[in-house]
């Protein structure tokens, strides 16, 4: 296959590192979209051939960091109340500079209306479907990843906390099995045109399913509790998020105190040609990594 330059946005993020890092391991050259030119060499290291540097409220900048590219990956950054405007300004980019191949990062089950970057995801994925660009839509369900930022309670208090029911199931991925399933979608480029997939993991699990896993592997008790909403919002709040993503937050884990957020793993298994990465798994890597 002829070399193609893929654009990358969020680039910088959690996401777009990983996905920059699955393009470079399948030999894809990418091109990372990052907001300042001090982030360069970090996004280099991790793979990325060059970087654009822009905004993607800036139209312009888009135009240019396009120019040349064969695809686009676009990953919005979380819950951003622009979400809509950033696609229709990267659709309008990708439509001037005639790239082939458009993959739009979304999210698992964006008919969730309740959900403001659910919603927003829905209207994004319509104006991408109606741009006449070939594209492909991911929709992948919450990360394994979520457990990071907890694992010093984890590890240290026996407590896997998280702000919904601890008897709700969710079907959590690996984001390196995401990243791995972007990079195949983008170098079989034509045989995934006009697809949206869903992504989930290969169980549906609870807290209390967590914990217990945790506990078997880590060999210590680990039990499930549901923090308050109230903690929730006190906690970001103290973490200095803005007032919309506070709310957001509050919205998005109400919802999945009521509804979950199960799924099915047949499509990310086929992607992959094998199993998806199961929570145990995950998370004796992570205990290896920390
Ligand atoms: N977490 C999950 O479980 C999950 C599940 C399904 C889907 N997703 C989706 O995955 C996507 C990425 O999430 P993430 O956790 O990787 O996000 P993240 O780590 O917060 O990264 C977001 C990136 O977007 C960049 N950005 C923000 N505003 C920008 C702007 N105006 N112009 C250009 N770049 C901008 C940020 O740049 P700086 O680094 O310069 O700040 C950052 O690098 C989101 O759309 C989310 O909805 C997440």
């Amino acid at each position: 296959m002829a070399e193609q330059t893929v654009l990358i946005t969020g680039a910088n993020g959690r996401t777009g590192r990983q996905v920059i890092r699955a393009l470079a391991a399948a030999g894809v050259r990418t091109r990372a979209f990052i907001r300042r030119a001090e982030q360069q060499s970090s996004l280099l290291a991790e793979g990325a051939a060059e970087c654009a540097v822009g905004d993607l409220a800036d139209a312009s900048s888009l135009h240019a960091a396009l120019a040349g590219c064969d695809a686009v990956v676009h990953i919005g950054p979380p819950m951003h109340p622009l979400e809509v405007e950033f696609v229709t300004n990267v659709i309008d980019a990708a439509r001037a500079n005639r790239v082939g191949h458009f993959i739009y990062y979304s999210v698992m089950h964006p008919l969730r209306r309740e959900v403001r970057h659910h919603r927003l995801k829905l209207d994004a994925e319509e104006q991408l479907v109606e741009s006449g660009l070939a594209f492909t839509i991911v929709q992948p369900c919450r990360y394994m990843q979520h457990l990071e930022p907890i694992w010093k309670t984890v590890t240290e208090q026996g407590v896997h906390r998280m702000p919904f029911s601890t008897a709700q199931g969710f079907s959590v991925v690996d984001l390196a099995d995401l990243a791995e399933a972007v990079a195949i979608i983008v170098t079989q480029g034509s045989r995934h045109h006009f697809a949206t997939y869903e992504l989930a993991g290969p169980q549906v699990l609870s807290q209390e399913d967590m914990a217990k896993t945790l506990s078997e592997t880590l060999g210590r008790a680990v039990r499930a509790e549901a923090v308050s909403m109230d903690a929730l919002r006190a906690a970001a709040s103290a973490k200095g998020l803005d007032n919309d993503r506070v709310e957001q937050m509050v919205v998005m884990n109400g919802h999945y105190d009521r509804h979950g957020f199960p799924g099915n793993s047949n499509v990310l298994s086929w992607l992959l040609g094998r199993a998806p990465t199961t929570y145990t798994d995950y998370v004796r890597r992570l205990a290896m990594q920390l």
